[in-house]
């Protein structure tokens, strides 16, 4: 399973998007077993499993290890884009630059005068070490009271939901995701901003970036498949200390830090479109593409995190909650934990 990510991150690299994705697929289907595979026989009946997949697959099953796998994990390019990727800010576009110009580690980024780290990426390695360990249940928790909060100060009405990784009951998380609305349309943009002020006027800010919504209802619906949603939203570090979490931090901090650093996002979509955003944020990423592929191919749909358009009838199908758009779609209602594939 973890040779599988290897691989679909190789090909992601490299952009070779169909086997990036055939291996994230297999990646995927065998997480979702309850058992593990012995042998290849097992697999006969799986879906998503090619040719190529199931070869590797032997090997490792024969010889405890894949040649491929092997192969890219020593690769100094590959070693290097994931290095650089791993920092908040960097895409693969930037990575791929650093490497052309011989770049291999922090410290060579960091001493090239000629490299102009924008905020975020400067954020990124400011907080490298904090944002690259996984946030834990009960410092997601901490971090929604302390978003509830500031919600709350600012209008009672607020809406202010958990989505993301930890709705569908995970442990661990990379980051925290929140949805935060009113019902009062139009309202929702101030929401975000205010909630940055508190934030800032807390000491718990350390770095924010804020995306005004682009959202156009009359640009519905959009056949572009995997774009990102036109919400308003902004992508945050918080300052966790140590005191609000139940049982403390995930683990000392080593230099005595009492506090955290905690990536955390937030989006913001008018209140009739609460539904598909909260379906489209809680994810997984493969649970969303399949169910967007079952929309298209099965149901002649289109599925995104703003609407739900029916290309038979021509029409838009309105949901106030996820179980509406699951009846739109024909399907029984699947659980956030039942997500995770
Ligand atoms: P994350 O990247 O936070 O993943 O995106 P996660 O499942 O919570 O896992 P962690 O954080 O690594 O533990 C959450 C979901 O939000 C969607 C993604 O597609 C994913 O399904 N998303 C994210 C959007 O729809 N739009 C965005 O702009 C960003
Ligand atoms: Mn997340």
């Amino acid at each position: 399973m973890d040779a599988f990510e290897v691989l679909a991150e190789n090909y992601e690299f490299n952009d070779i998007e169909g086997r990036c994705l055939a291996f994230r697929r297999a990646a995927s289907v065998l997480k979702s077993l309850p058992w593990a595979v012995r042998s290849i026989g097992a697999t006969q009946d799986l879906p998503c499993l090619g040719e190529h997949t199931k070869a590797v697959m032997k090997e490792i099953l024969q010889y405890g290890r894949s040649f491929e796998v092997e192969k890219i994990l020593s690769d100094e390019r590959c070693q290097t884009l994931k290095l650089f990727t791993s920092v908040f800010g960097v895409g693969p576009k930037t990575a791929e630059k650093w490497y052309r110009r011989g770049l291999r580690s922090f410290s060579d980024v960091l001493a090239q005068p000629a490299i102009h780290l924008n905020r975020m990426q400067q954020s990124g390695f400011l907080h490298y070490g904090d944002i690259s360990r996984a946030v834990s249940k009960a410092e997601a928790q901490a971090v929604g009271n302390i978003i509830d909060e500031a919600v709350h100060v600012i209008t009672p009405n607020a809406i202010l939901a958990l989505t993301g990784g930890f709705r569908r009951g995970k442990d661990f998380g990379h980051d925290v995701d929140f949805i935060v609305t009113t019902m009062e349309l139009g309202k929702e943009e101030n929401l975000l901003i205010s909630i940055i002020q508190s934030l800032k006027k807390q000491g718990l800010l350390l770095f924010s970036d804020y995306q005004a919504s682009t959202f156009d209802l009359s640009k519905l619906p959009s056949h572009r498949f995997e774009a990102m949603d036109h919400f308003a939203k902004c992508f945050l570090i918080l300052r966790l200390e140590g005191s609000r979490v139940e049982g403390g931090l995930q683990r000392a901090q080593g230099d005595g830090r009492e506090w955290r650093a905690v990536r955390v996002d937030l989006v913001s979509p008018p209140a009739d479109r609460f539904a598909f955003t909260m379906l489209g944020w809680t994810g997984s990423r493969m649970f969303e593409r399949d169910l967007r592929r079952f929309a298209r191919l099965e149901r002649q749909m289109l599925l995104d995190n703003h609407a739900l358009y029916d290309k038979t009838k021509k029409e838009f199908l309105t949901a106030t909650t996820e179980k509406d758009i699951f009846d739109h779609l024909g399907l029984e209602y699947i659980e956030p934990w039942q997500r995770n594939a």
